[in-house]
């Protein structure tokens, strides 16, 4: 017994470092621990801040996925480094070139200098169109990339990431806008009757749209492509004529024709604007949704280049077509998608499939990075204003009825387009991702948003890309997952590889440590991360029970003999297959025990802390450290404390220390007692003694004169003070008498350094004399007073009364009307009558 307990002392010591960390924390330990209840390896890293430790010698009822910061209780041992699993979030960078800079300047590591060389030489000197790859040779010819391809105007490009669920995640890019990117401009024209005069003034506008785009960048390109609608009823007239000319000076109808590839040669494209013939149709809307997803589609056809901005113009004055109208005419294959143009650039499956829906085109605008610009007459707006909102990156603007306006407003929906940045991701529902951004203010706050407005070539936006991995995919193919990251109509990336971390190396079969149908686990399961995973039908810690097995009885071995509650795992458990298996509580606190009837954390507390904190608790009782006893490990093995500094004995050799208090002997006489057991049972205090000497020192009273004073009280000196308080601590003596006066004195010793100090009142409380002839006369006069005040009353009283007896007499005097002399019960013998009728003058 005693070997274990010093084994678990040490233990102790070495981990008071971490006790202290375990106090610092007190609000964080009270929360709940998430780990604890996660069964296996994978759940458990699936939970933030949980580890898994799968060291197979971990004590068994030990919960195995815990919290690193917390798992500290000092008597236990901690999960060993090489067989913990903990992953963390890592982050590497695959391609990081520098952002293109301001003024056609190359920076970055993936450029090569001569490339640099290429492009800056090729954007100072576009017109001569010789030297440099990267300028455009005009006509059909093939457009080189070498220069443009190394704008750069994302940065990183690539990121591969280790993601662990539920915790979030931040990457940071940087977007800015390239001087001179290239633009690519295809203008996509409705060519029914309706729009011939627009067909005029936009040929003769050619130039102009040129010159005003190369203003912006020297290196834009210019394509064209018309279109009607289908060649079927009810969209064309098919009667036979009408298919040759379906109007005066019309072309036959078609369906979407490529016209022009995009090329810098303007004068090109003015005249072949100028060559295009109108044609004519039938119903209101035109086949608009055709033409566009060829033009999107067929990239090498129309020219579109890798790295530029894409503007795809299409203006018409009608509406459009859209997916289910070809069953109109008979056309019910959905549209696919694809590229069907033959060599004169006519879209052969015109009458062979249905028109495309708007969510077609959304994702081949998305994936092309491609800007539609609808430039519409105004009676068309609304339509197209509610369209724009289902494209991403579209826009509308307002055509004039002669499209006279065609240059202002495609230079004003360009700048639009590039002064602003929207960033998109197509990461699966598995991510949360959210964009936070500056913009263009450094000292801003963050703001939630992937849109920033009013860039200027050169602006570096920076944006904070936070993910998190809400919820691991079922299918561990899906763990794996490339994201894009791109701002919206323009075709550079950020490609992030992500490995969401959802499973542990050692549940894989491969690992070390995996072993189907393991003695372990009674042959019944496989062992991995340390635990029994069982087979179907076994069940337990180790897989040692069956279905079988559970219906006997088996809850005998889970009481605890003679327990007095008789609950099976002293109700802190359950019985499996006649085990108990503990509660798992929080932290470092533990139950355990055959019958769970142990746990260490109720022992008692002192201050608050477990066994004072110089302790551990093991199944109830305290053990406590070196130096320290007690059942709460609260009392101090030092002896200092009782050691008396008389006599430099402990207790004064009459009493024994216990937690640095004297507890002092008991002898026939009585009890010892004082600070140190100094004080024998029989002897007083030193008042007795020391008081004569205070009185004559201090007061000059007493029965000692001066001179026996000087003589006989040499054993100190009394300190005057205005009020002597007893200093506990200093284990002062208090003493109070009265004197021959009457008047009190008190004064304090103690003992210190071989010599008494005393401590004495300045000024003897003394009673206040008394006036005694005062209170006498006092008396007198006041009993003289109150007896003249009573007859004063008296006085007063008999005066008001016969003043009132008076004056009553004298009204009733008043009211007597007879004469003094007559009587006033005499009645005259005569009566006069008298005849109310006569009516005779007096
Ligand atoms: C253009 O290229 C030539 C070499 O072909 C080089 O000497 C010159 O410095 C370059 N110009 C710029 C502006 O980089
Ligand atoms: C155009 O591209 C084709 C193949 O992509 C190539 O064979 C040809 O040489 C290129 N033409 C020019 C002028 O670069
Ligand atoms: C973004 O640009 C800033 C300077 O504007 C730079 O400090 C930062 O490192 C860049 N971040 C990335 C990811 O390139
Ligand atoms: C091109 O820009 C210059 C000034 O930067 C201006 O004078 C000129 O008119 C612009 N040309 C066009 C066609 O807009
Ligand atoms: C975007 O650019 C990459 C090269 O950086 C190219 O492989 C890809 O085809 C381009 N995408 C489109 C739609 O042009
Ligand atoms: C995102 O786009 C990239 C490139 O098109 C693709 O490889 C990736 O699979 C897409 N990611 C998702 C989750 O669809
Ligand atoms: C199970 O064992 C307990 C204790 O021995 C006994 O009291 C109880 O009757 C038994 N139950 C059954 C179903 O055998």
């Amino acid at each position: 017994m005693w070997p274990n307990l010093e084994s678990l002392a040490n233990a102790l010591i070495s981990s008071l470092v971490l006790t202290h960390v375990l106090a610092q924390s007190p609000e964080q330990l009270t929360a709940q621990n998430p780990c604890i209840s996660k069964p296996n390896c994978h759940e458990c890293i699936q939970t933030p801040s949980c580890a898994w430790c799968f060291d197979p010698k971990r004590e068994s009822e030990r919960p195995r996925c815990f919290q690193p910061a917390y798992d500290i209780n000092p008597n236990q041992e901690q999960c060993p480094e090489e067989f913990t699993y903990n992953p963390d979030n890592i982050m590497s960078l695959v391609s990081n070139m520098a952002l293109t800079e301001a003024h056609g300047k190359i920076g970055g590591a993936g450029g090569t200098i001569e490339s640099g060389y290429a492009y800056s030489n090729s954007s100072s000197s576009s017109s001569s169109s010789s030297s440099s790859s990267s300028s455009i040779s005009g006509g059909e010819s093939n457009w080189s990339e070498s220069g443009s391809s190394q704008i750069v105007q994302i940065a990183p490009q690539r990121i591969s990431l280790s993601l662990r669920a539920r915790q979030s995640y931040s990457i940071f890019m940087n977007y800015t806008q390239a001087e001179d990117y290239p633009v690519d401009l295809y203008y996509l024209m409705d060519l029914s009757k309706s729009m011939a005069d627009d067909k005029e003034k936009l040929s003769l506008l050619g130039d102009q749209l040129a010159w005003t785009m190369r203003n912006i960048t020297s290196k834009f390109a210019l394509g064209f492509g018309s279109f009607v609608d289908k060649v079927r009823m009810p969209y064309v007239s098919t009667v036979p004529e009408n298919l040759i000319q379906p109007c005066p000076g019309c072309a036959a109808p078609y369906g979407y024709r490529h016209m022009m590839r995009l090329s810098k040669d303007t004068c090109r494209f003015s005249m072949m604007v100028k060559q295009a013939e109108v044609s004519g149709n039938l119903d209101a809307p035109e086949g608009g949704f055709d033409a566009i997803m060829q033009a999107i589609t067929c990239r090498d056809q129309i020219g579109w280049r890798q790295k530029a901005r894409r503007l795809l113009v299409v203006s018409t004055d009608a509406g459009f077509h859209y997916a289910g109208d070809g069953k109109l005419g008979g056309i019910v294959k959905p549209n696919d998608g694809e590229c069907h143009l033959d060599t004169n650039g006519y879209y052969t499956h015109s009458s062979l499939q249905d028109y495309p829906s708007v969510s077609q085109i959304n994702a081949k605008v998305k994936k092309n990075s491609i800007n539609i610009i609808f430039a519409v007459t105004a009676d068309k707006t609304s339509v197209y204003e509610q369209l724009k909102s289902h494209i991403e990156g579209a826009s509308f603007a307002t055509l004039s009825s002669d499209s006279s306006n065609i240059v202002e407003l495609i230079k004003n929906q360009y700048q639009q387009i590039s002064s602003s940045v929207e960033m998109r991701h197509n990461a699966s529902s598995a991510l949360s991702i959210k964009f936070f951004t500056r913009c263009l203010n450094k000292d801003g706050a963050l703001m939630n948003t992937n849109k920033c407005g009013n860039i200027r070539v050169g602006d570096i936006v920076n944006f904070m890309i936070q993910m998190e991995v809400v919820k691991c995919p079922k299918d561990p193919k899906d763990w794996r997952e490339t994201i894009e990251f791109y701002p919206v109509g323009i075709n550079e990336t950020l490609i992030v590889d992500l490995e969401m971390l959802c499973s542990c190396p050692c549940e894989q079969p491969d690992s070390p440590n995996y072993e189907i149908n393991s003695p372990i686990c009674h042959n019944h399961g496989t062992y991995k991360c340390g635990i029994c995973d069982c087979n179907f039908g076994s069940f337990g810690r180790y897989c040692e029970c069956t279905t079988e097995k559970i219906s006997q009885n088996t809850t005998r071995g889970c009481i605890q003999p003679g327990s007095p509650s008789g609950l099976e795992c002293s109700g802190r458990g359950s019985c499996i297959c006649g085990r108990c298996e503990c509660e798992a509580r929080g932290y470092s606190e533990r139950i355990y025990g055959p019958y769970c009837e142990c746990d260490d954390f109720s022992c008692e507390r002192h201050n608050g802390q477990l066994c004072s904190g110089h302790g551990v608790c093991d199944c109830g009782h305290c053990i406590c450290q070196a130096g320290w006893s007690g059942n709460n490990c609260g009392c101090s093995e030092a002896k200092e404390e009782c050691v008396n500094p008389e006599n430099n004995e402990v207790c004064s050799g009459h009493g024994i220390c216990e937690c640095g208090v004297c507890k002092c002997q008991v002898t026939s006489e009585g009890r010892y007692s004082g600070r140190y057991c100094e004080k024998c049972p029989t002897c007083s205090d030193r008042c007795e003694e020391f008081k004569d000497c205070v009185q004559c020192q201090m007061y000059e009273t007493g029965p000692f004169s001066k001179a026996e004073c000087l003589e006989k009280c040499k054993l100190f000196t009394p300190i005057p003070v205005d009020k002597v308080v007893v200093d506990e601590k200093k284990n002062e003596i208090s003493c109070a008498f009265y004197d021959e006066d009457n008047c009190r004195y008190a004064f304090v010793y103690y003992f210190e350094a071989g010599h008494f100090v005393v401590r004495a009142q300045e000024h003897r409380d003394c009673p206040p004399k008394v006036f005694l002839l005062g209170i006498i006369l006092g008396v007198v006069a006041a009993v003289v007073l109150m007896g003249l005040a009573i007859v004063l009353l008296w006085k007063l009283y008999t005066t008001l009364h016969d003043r009132r007896e008076f004056a009553k007499f004298e009204k009733e005097r008043m009211m007597a009307k007879w004469d003094t002399g007559e009587n006033p019960i005499y009645k005259q013998a005569t009566s006069t009558f008298k005849n109310p009728t006569y009516a005779g003058k007096s």
